[in-house]
């Protein structure tokens, strides 16, 4: 059994794949954490308690107590009534006083893991529910734990309960707590900006207090809702790692403080800056989940820790094991300069590669012809197609590629009808300008009739097309929040409220169309967060679409996301956003480790090109299994030299493709001897390009020198196939 608690200790015992967590009712009725590491047995965990660090909870209301050192390891912490770390839980009751302690009342394990109201979660079997309650107040606190017999994570969340006969005001309502165990620690996180998504932080980290945010109403670029507490030294094969990523997709914040006596607590949830929630009589709040990764080897295992799960437990069901489209965007070929014309021969430039679906992107609507105008009017610019889109999409079918469309469901131009008629559906306050970033406003999706409007007209094109697949771009952040639709007392809830608007759009589009395939995308990767794969299998990467700057970009996302959720095409060179000149070759190879496509001008494309774009599809035919399923092994790291060099073995390791990039080429050669990782030790396996039948051990430990082709940005691939 993954949960068991026994009553005579009163610990809660929960077991997953590679790792043990548990916590105890202490004797003044306060969850105390015990132990979340690599997996020990039940009889052993009172060992924990009784030779681990002094426990002891420094000052307990009611209780002669003394001192302010020595806090207990806690499963939540609450404020004002002796502890004075990051609480978890910030309430104002009714009469102005701040006080909560949050006191155990009882448990049940259930059967399934129940679904958040309104968000997305990862699903799963037995789940633990512990019940907290302010015997003063009746205020109540539930917290949730999962464990996984197939992914070393763990599931939290709280949900907080107004049991008090008036209203409360959450100021924080964060969705768990950790301690984790005493030794030195280091820090990663994953901050970015546009077409720079995901570069990797690594810092010291003991005491004080480290957070990581954003406050744009939006996961964002600059900050992904991801920390991880790494034993000082860790490798990607060695250490301890304690990682902790949201399924949210507005502001959050995560936390990691380090006390005096050597302990570190990790805690987070939505974030608490231009926060407050109102909760009346009755009323409960459920937080986002948080998934938490373990592992004993490393931060390549707690990636595919992560990688496992979201596959597994979270990402849209439909699709997650289903091969993924092949698409030619018009994007970067076009721009907002096309009509149906040029549409149909971009088209026809891909016949016969194996590309097997055409992306129609922004500027087919409204009045779009830059973006100034246009977003919300979510109706076909005949007039710039010189067609209807039906006759396009026929074309375009007769040609044996299915179609997609992009929209930006949650913004609205200044020049367009929906605005002139509504001007209050946009996100601002009435005596203020707005904030006109991309030339563009949000909409207030927090507003119930703004959503039907959006999804109303979405649904309607949908509906009356043959439209397979539907990119969903968000190019800009909250700014001015404030809604017309809300009382003064309740503008703080703003952040949380666009979250759970934007899953409702999620529910009522993407569910309502379960045949069309959706990708998200937020001006690149600016909402590259577990929630959204909930609706979306896989996301636009990046905005840059530039090999080199992709070794890190996809890199940075790899170590918490699945290959198979990023989107990565193969653009123009020289690159349109960072100028570089890289081969064919090397665009291929980078942009086939996730899922691939093409964004250039297709209609340019000679008889060559075609046949060497048919030979790329078909090598990326050969592993997209890998690319969908496939365990990932990181060996060089492009954020620490001048290579990227990456392994992805199939999980029965009878198949693995390992793909070496080098940054800067050298007259006299630099060796960089590579040695594949994730094999089976004691399988034989043919490499094509070596023409060889080696031995997984050979592969693995004595390694090769990388047939990198001259010159600067250079890719080589290998492949390891078993020999039966
Ligand atoms: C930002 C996206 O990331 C691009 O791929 C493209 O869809 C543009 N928006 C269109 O406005």
């Amino acid at each position: 059994m993954a949960i068991t608690f026994c009553e005579k200790t009163k610990i809660f015992y929960l077991s997953g794949k590679g790792l043990t967590y548990a916590f105890q009712i202490n004797s003044f009725g306060y969850l105390e954490h015990l132990y979340f590491g690599k997996n020990i047995p039940c009889e052993d965990i009172t060992y924990v308690k009784a030779y681990g660090a002094n426990t002891n909870p420094a000052q307990i209301p009611g209780h002669m107590r003394g001192g302010t050192y020595n806090q207990y390891p806690a499963e939540i912490t609450f404020f004002g009534t002796g502890d004075y770390r990051e609480p978890t839980v910030e309430i104002i009751n009714n009469d102005g006083d701040r006080l909560t302690e949050l006191l155990y009342d009882s448990h049940e394990i259930l059967p399934v893991k129940p679904k958040i109201n309104g968000m997305p979660s990862l699903d799963g079997g037995e789940t633990l529910v512990v019940h907290l309650k302010d015997k003063i107040t009746a205020f109540a606190c539930d917290l949730y734990y999962t464990v996984y017999d197939d992914a070393s994570v763990i599931a939290r969340r709280a949900v907080y309960k107004n049991g008090t006969a008036s209203a409360v005001k959450l100021n924080r309502a964060y969705s768990f707590a950790v301690s984790l165990p005493e030794q030195q620690y280091e820090a990663m996180y994953l901050p970015g900006a546009w077409a720079s998504e995901r570069q990797i932080v690594r810092t010291d980290f003991s005491k004080g207090i480290l957070a990581v945010d954003s406050k744009r109403g939006s996961s964002s670029a600059s900050m992904n809702p991801f920390l991880a507490l790494l034993s000082k030294g860790a490798t990607e094969t060695s250490g301890e790692v304690f990682g902790a990523n949201l399924v949210y997709s507005s502001s959050f914040v995560l936390k990691a403080e380090g006390t005096l006596e050597g302990r570190i607590n990790m805690l987070g949830g939505i974030n608490d800056f231009d926060f407050s929630w109102k909760l009346e009589s009755g009323e409960e709040l459920e937080t986002p989940e948080v998934v938490l990764a373990y592992s004993s080897e490393g931060i390549g295992a707690m990636s595919r820790a992560y990688h496992d799960a979201y596959r597994n437990h979270l990402i849209n069901k439909r699709y997650v094991n289903k091969k993924r489209p092949i698409v030619i965007n018009n994007w970067e070929g076009t721009y907002f300069d096309f009509n149906g014309e040029k549409l149909k021969r971009i088209a026809e430039g891909v016949k016969g590669t194996g590309i097997d679906t055409f992306v129609l992107d922004d500027g087919w609507f409204g009045k779009r012809d830059n973006d100034k105008s246009g977003l919300g009017d979510w109706v076909v610019n005949e007039k710039k197609m010189g067609e209807p889109l039906s006759s396009v999409i026929e074309y375009i079918n007769s040609l044996g590629l299915k179609f997609g469309l992009w929209f930006e469901p949650e913004m609205i131009s200044e020049d367009s009808d929906i605005f002139r008629a509504h001007p209050d559906y946009a996100i601002g306050v009435s005596n203020r300008p707005r904030c006109y970033t991309r030339n563009q406003y949000m909409l207030d999706i927090t507003r119930a009739e703004v959503r039907d409007y959006v999804v109303d007209s979405v649904n309607a094109i949908l509906k009356t097309h043959n439209i397979e697949y539907v990119k969903w771009d968000h190019n800009r952040n909250v700014t001015e929040s404030f809604s017309f639709g809300r009382d003064a007392d309740r503008q703080q809830e703003f952040a949380h409220r666009y979250a759970l608007g934007v899953y409702d759009l999620c529910e009522r589009i993407v569910e309502a169309n379960p045949d069309v395939f959706f990708e998200g995308c937020s001006g690149g990767g600016g909402r590259f967060d577990p929630a959204m794969f909930y609706y979306f299998p896989q996301i636009w990467t990046s905005d840059n679409s530039d090999a080199e700057a992709r070794t890190k970009i996809q890199y940075g996302t790899s170590i918490v996301y699945p290959l198979s959720t990023m989107s990565c095409h193969v653009s123009e060179s020289p690159n349109h956003q960072e100028k570089r000149v890289t081969t064919n070759n090397t665009r291929a190879a980078i942009a086939h480790l996730g899922a691939t496509g093409y964004e250039l001008d297709a209609s340019k494309f000679t008889d060559e090109d075609r046949v060497r774009v048919k030979g790329e599809v078909d090598e990326y035919n050969y592993v997209s299994d890998l690319v969908l399923n496939g365990d990932l092994y990181r060996i060089d790291n492009p954020f620490d030299g001048n290579f990227f060099t990456v392994c992805v073995v199939s999980k029965d390791k009878s198949f693995a493709e390992m793909v070496c990039y080098r940054r800067t080429g050298q007259v006299s050669r630099q060796i960089n001897k590579v040695k594949a990782a994730g094999l089976d030790e004691n399988k034989i396996y043919f490499v094509p390009e070596l023409k060889k039948n080696l031995s997984g051990r050979t592969l693995m430990n004595a390694g090769w020198q990388p047939g990198y082709p001259q010159g600067d940005f250079g890719a080589v691939k290998y492949h390891f196939v078993e020999v039966k």
